[in-house]
């Protein structure tokens, strides 16, 4: 095992879901220490005591958490991102690596953000190096330590934080390594996939139930189904087309069921709902880009854009 990360203090800004996915990921795989591992969250002290009860990790407030944290991960929605970051660069040091979750903040902005509370501090812009960071994407699945994560690491960043980034995601599904122009895609597609996977679900336990099948069965079947095709999908070495065609019999039951699909533009559905995603996630960041500063970098007239 690689240990980039197992000796290093890492601070969750953000105690939602995502961060609790990825903290039982780091620690059930041993990839980082619980006890060096520190929570911040904006107002819900219990969901704090959760994380630390539950995984040994600490809540903690933002100066103490960040006081020497080697790796700061960025887990707030995307639209508390400019206060998360405006409140935790008075405290973070410029040599930690930032690693964004958030949907839609480019590495620009983020770079921006940081740069332009640390010019206002006593140390001054010339005592800073310039911000170290990493724009990730993963999914929800990160909980059962399946995600498929794309990520992207800024100009700034060294080998050894690639090394980080990959193991951190690494230790909840599979991590790739993409440009930073393929992460709207990246959101749209496997960010929000689950979501799609679980409608289709729905929507197929639904259909089981109007063909004459109790709901509980439906599901069952449903469930059991897509397991089954994912595991083929992963473990078979044949394509999905491949796969498709050899349960599809001419003038068979598979057969009439396709033709529907066919039929009614499911493929046409789905490329909408992927391509709207990423243009929504490609807005976000506009959005962001856009939004006025914070108290912080008021006189500040640099574009967040410039940072990179
Ligand atoms: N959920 C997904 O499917 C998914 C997938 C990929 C990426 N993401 C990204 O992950 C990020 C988090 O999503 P989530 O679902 O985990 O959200 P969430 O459950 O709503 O958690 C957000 C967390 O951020 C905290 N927070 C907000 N403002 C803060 C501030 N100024 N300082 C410190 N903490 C602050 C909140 O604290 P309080 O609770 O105290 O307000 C909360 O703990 C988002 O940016 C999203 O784009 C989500």
């Amino acid at each position: 095992m690689t240990t980039h990360l197992r000796d290093r203090k890492i601070a969750f800004i953000g105690a939602g879901s995502i961060a609790e996915a990825l903290i039982k990921g780091m620690c059930s795989t041993g990839v980082a220490k619980a006890e060096r591992i520190y929570v911040v969250n904006r107002s819900r002290r219990e969901r704090l005591e959760f994380l630390a009860r539950t995984y040994g990790v600490h809540g903690a407030a933002l100066d103490h958490a960040l006081d020497g944290a080697d790796v700061v991960v960025l887990c707030p929605k995307p639209a508390d991102m400019a206060q998360a970051l405006a409140d935790s660069a008075r405290f973070s040091s410029p040599d930690a690596l930032y690693v964004s979750v958030a949907a839609g903040c480019s590495i620009g902005w983020i770079e921006g953000a940081l740069a332009r509370v640390w010019r206002g501090l006593p140390r001054g812009a010339e005592g800073a190096a310039p911000p170290r960071v990493a724009r990730t994407m993963p999914n929800t699945s990160c909980a059962v330590l399946e995600s498929a994560t794309g990520y992207a690491m800024g100009q700034n960043c060294t080998w050894q934080d690639t090394e980080m980034v990959h193991e951190m995601f690494g230790a909840v599904g599979t991590a790739y390594a993409l440009d930073e122009e393929q992460m709207n895609a990246v959101t749209g597609l496997s960010g929000s996939g689950p979501a799609y996977v679980y409608y289709l679900v729905e929507s197929l336990t639904q259909a089981g139930v109007a063909a004459g099948l109790d709901e509980d069965t439906a599901a069952a079947l449903v469930v059991q189904t897509l397991v089954g095709a994912a595991a083929m999908l992963r473990f078979s070495a044949q394509s999905p087309t491949v796969l498709r065609e050899r349960v599809t019999s001419p003038g068979g039951t598979t057969m009439a069921g396709i033709g529907a699909l066919q039929e009614l533009g499911f493929a046409d559905s789905v490329r909408e709902a992927v391509l709207r995603a990423t243009r929504r996630a490609q807005e976000m960041g506009d959005e962001l880009s856009r939004a006025p500063r914070d108290a912080h970098d008021a006189h500040d007239t640099q574009d967040p854009q410039d940072a990179r």
